[in-house]
């Protein structure tokens, strides 16, 4: 099977937000509660930063199994990685993610500011300033024959979906409001023109959105 481009576990609110303003170290979704958006993630059995035992296994869990489920390579926008702006003052922050963080693939990082790459456990970040379609080519051939996860946040999808280069997406819709921030849609049926569209509603409260190109 062709290698695909995949969004997986996006997940915004009700109003289609993604994040909300004012991004900070202590406050990485700036004024949302990522508690509150990703409250159905975080209940899951396979959630990747799981420490207590149990967590459920159902439809959601489903969905955050798949987070690594071949995929070979991601790519990400510099405000996922880190909330500095504009030229790099050193290269001591290294992602938000700790000592083992959970992509375990390489990781393309887009920006303006490129630095040196690095390993973390089993995840080495490279950092490009790229198209879209170059910044894809890298990561399929890095993927190893696996899929092309493109990681957020909300401005990097919306760069992949504006060139066409998204094949499947999923997208949770969580019951909050965000109001303010990176907007993703102001409707999901934006995009019918050119996917196909499930909605699956989750007892958790959130729906699922599964695109998959027309
Ligand atoms: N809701 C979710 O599921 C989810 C998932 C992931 C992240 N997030 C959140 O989303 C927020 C970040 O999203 P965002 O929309 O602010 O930004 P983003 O997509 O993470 O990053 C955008 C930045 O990446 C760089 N960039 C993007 N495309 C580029 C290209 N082709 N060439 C060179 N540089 C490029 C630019 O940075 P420079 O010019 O500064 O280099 C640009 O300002 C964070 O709050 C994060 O926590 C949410």
């Amino acid at each position: 099977m062709a290698q695909m481009v995949r969004v997986q576990n996006f997940t915004v609110s009700g109003d289609g937000y993604g994040s909300g303003e004012g991004q900070s170290l202590d406050r990485p979704f700036g004024h949302a509660d990522p508690g509150a958006l990703f409250a159905w993630a975080g209940a899951t059995a396979h959630w990747p930063t799981r420490t207590d035992p149990g967590g459920t296994y159902g439809l959601d869990d489903y969905c955050t199994r798949d987070f690594t489920n071949n995929i070979g390579a991601e790519i990400m926008g510099r405000n996922k990685f880190g909330p500095q702006r504009g030229p790099w003052e050193n290269h001591d922050w290294q992602g938000w993610w700790g000592d083992e963080p959970p992509f375990h693939t390489p990781v393309f990082v887009l920006t303006h500011h490129v630095r040196p790459s690095f390993t973390l456990g089993d995840t080495t970040f490279q950092f490009l300033d790229a198209s879209p379609e170059d910044a894809l080519a890298r990561a399929f051939e890095a993927a190893g024959g696996k899929d092309v996860r493109i990681g957020g946040g909300v401005a990097t999808v919306r760069e992949f979906l504006d060139a066409d280069l998204v094949d499947a997406m999923h997208v949770a819709v969580s019951p909050v409001e965000i109001g303010r921030g990176e907007r993703l849609w102001t409707s999901p049926d934006d995009l019918v023109d050119r996917f196909h569209l499930e909605r699956i509603p989750s007892p958790s409260g959130v729906v699922h959105h599964f695109f998959w190109r027309r």
